[in-house]
């Protein structure tokens, strides 16, 4: 088989989405495929290649066949691309969102309105950083000139997760590719349409075969045979905290840098000066955007004693107006979770919140979604820092609230969690917000807001939420290797 991506949206039968090695779109060797679902009716959208070790060996000497050319480039060469894919995107973002919303359930508002235009906007900032890329002169004593050289690594691989697909292959990409990498990226099974859509449009906008290459395929076959590879110069990871670490132990075994976006429990905190409508709003889109699907979700809401029956009441009114529908609904705001797995996952900590908090807000599932994967929002009230509910990610619309009286009390309890991805507080008070914002054992901080990400801006974790930076000048770091140059001027 050598066909090339095809679209589904038109419903009509499944067919087979091929991998992207070396500029065409191919079937595994294997000759196997495997299913991807429409999360919100269970239904089967299409089949995509089972990339194995082959397959992944393929895509990586294709990006290392292609990586002495692409370096030499002039960096306005490799922006111009990145350019013309920003364009392409733009001009492809309605097809994109609606493979984005078919295949990972988010509402179809959401991915038209936040990853379609997101994603544009990563490409031609990344397109900017190609020109951008530069050393240092560092004034050492004795008869030299000393400099430094920033150079890209090599191929490097992009391990993705479902949540928000196109976006994570495009931070993953860009950078790399501006820098003068190759890229093999190996999206997650679950929601792979729109990054071989992606790959289309990388083969439109005229890049030299190899540069990026897309492999589809489980974690287990195709994910590890990237780590592994002896010839991938690095591992760019967004996913779990549990297979990170595997990740970061296997590629030790070839020494390989890893970059680790993790998982998260972001603590959201609202003072008792805190506008209570805003707070709510705040409180209630941290948790359920995204069905909660989002690593940096505010998942422990810390509010102070005095105000919590009311911005507990002003959530309640939130999550009850939340649209829980079929994401492709341009009514839904809030579609099915990617499996059924990730489904019961979610329910097995509601009835853990049930047993062991107080359960204030359910929300019931309307007739039809029966064979979606639907989870409505839920809030739990009475948490305890120490409960299961409180402590692990929990990737649903789930809440836990928690009260708290005294600054230095709530600052510990937002920090006595094993994640540091992210957190947020609300208050009046500059000086308060300040104090969090230096307390916070978290990367990403917000003030009187929550979930705000830019390009320009570096983004990733503290603790067990990772190491390593995506976006902003933070990655371009991550992306090149530093060189330094003794020039002696006797
Ligand atoms: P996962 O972290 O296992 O999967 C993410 C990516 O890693 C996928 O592309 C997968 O194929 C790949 N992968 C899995 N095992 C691998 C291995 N041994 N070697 C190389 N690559 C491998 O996440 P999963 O299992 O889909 O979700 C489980 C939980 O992880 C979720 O409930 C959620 O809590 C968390 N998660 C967090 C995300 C975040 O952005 N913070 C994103 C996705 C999941
Ligand atoms: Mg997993």
């Amino acid at each position: 088989m050598n066909q090339a991506a095809q679209t589904i949206t038109d419903k009509g039968e499944p067919r087979i989405w091929g991998a992207f090695i070396n500029g065409e779109f191919t079937g595994a060797a294997s000759g196997k495929t495997f299913p991807t679902f429409d999360p919100g009716n269970g239904e089967v959208l299409a089949f995509l290649a089972e990339c194995d070790e082959e397959d992944v060996d393929a895509a990586v000497r294709a990006g290392l066949a292609a990586f002495p050319e692409w370096r030499r480039k002039t960096g306005a060469a490799r922006g111009k691309l990145l350019m013309k894919l920003a364009q392409l995107v733009s001009e492809n973002a309605a097809k994109l969102a609606e493979l984005e919303s078919l295949n990972a359930g988010k509402p179809i508002r959401d991915s038209k309105a936040i990853d379609a235009v997101t994603a544009v906007d990563a490409l031609e900032y990344f397109a900017g950083m190609a020109t951008k890329i530069q050393g240092d002169t560092i004034p050492v004593p004795g008869p030299y000139i000393n400099m430094t050289l920033r150079e890209p690594l090599g191929v490097i691989g992009g391990i993705i997760p479902w949540n928000f697909p196109l976006l994570q292959a495009i931070w993953k990409i860009a950078p790399a590719i501006a820098a003068g990498n190759t890229v093999v990226i190996k999206p997650a099974e679950q929601a792979c349409l729109s990054v071989i859509y992606l790959g289309e449009l990388i083969q439109q906008a005229g890049f030299p075969a190899g540069v990026v290459n897309i492999v589809t395929g489980y974690g287990a076959t195709a994910g590890l045979a990237l780590v592994q590879h002896h010839m991938v110069a690095k591992i760019m990871f967004t996913g779990s905290t549990e297979t990170g670490k595997r990740i970061a132990a296997e590629a030790a075994q070839t020494l390989k840098p890893v970059g680790l976006e993790l998982g998260g429990k972001s603590a959201v905190i609202v003072y008792e000066d805190a506008p209570i409508g805003h707070a709510a709003s705040v409180a209630a889109n941290a948790i359920f955007s995204n069905q909660g699907q989002v690593c940096t979700a505010g998942s422990r809401l810390f509010v102070h004693e005095n105000i919590h029956d009311q911005v507990l009441q002003k959530i309640v009114e939130r999550a009850g107006k939340v649209k829980l529908g079929y994401q492709m609904d341009p009514e839904t705001t809030m579609g099915p979770l990617i499996s059924r797995k990730q489904k019961d996952r979610v329910e097995s900590y509601i009835e853990y919140g049930k047993a062991n908090a107080k359960l204030v807000y359910s929300h019931s599932l309307p007739d039809g979604l029966e064979d979606g994967f639907f989870v409505g929002p839920h809030i739990f009230d009475e948490v305890e820092n120490s409960m299961q509910v409180a402590r692990e990610e929990i990737f649903g619309p789930v809440l836990s609230v928690l009260t708290f009286s005294d600054e230095s009390e709530v600052l510990a309890l937002a920090n006595d969690n094993p994640y540091g991805l992210a957190a947020s507080v609300i208050t009046r008070d500059i000086g308060r917000a300040m104090r969090a914002a230096q307390a916070f054992e978290a990367g990403n901080v917000w003030v009187n807001t929550w979930g705000a990400v830019s390009s320009m801006a570096p983004y990733g974790g503290y603790k067990n939420s990772g190491y390593g930076r995506e976006m902003g000048f933070a990655v371009m770091r991550e992306v090149t290797q530093e060189k330094n140059v003794w020039v002696s001027v006797r």
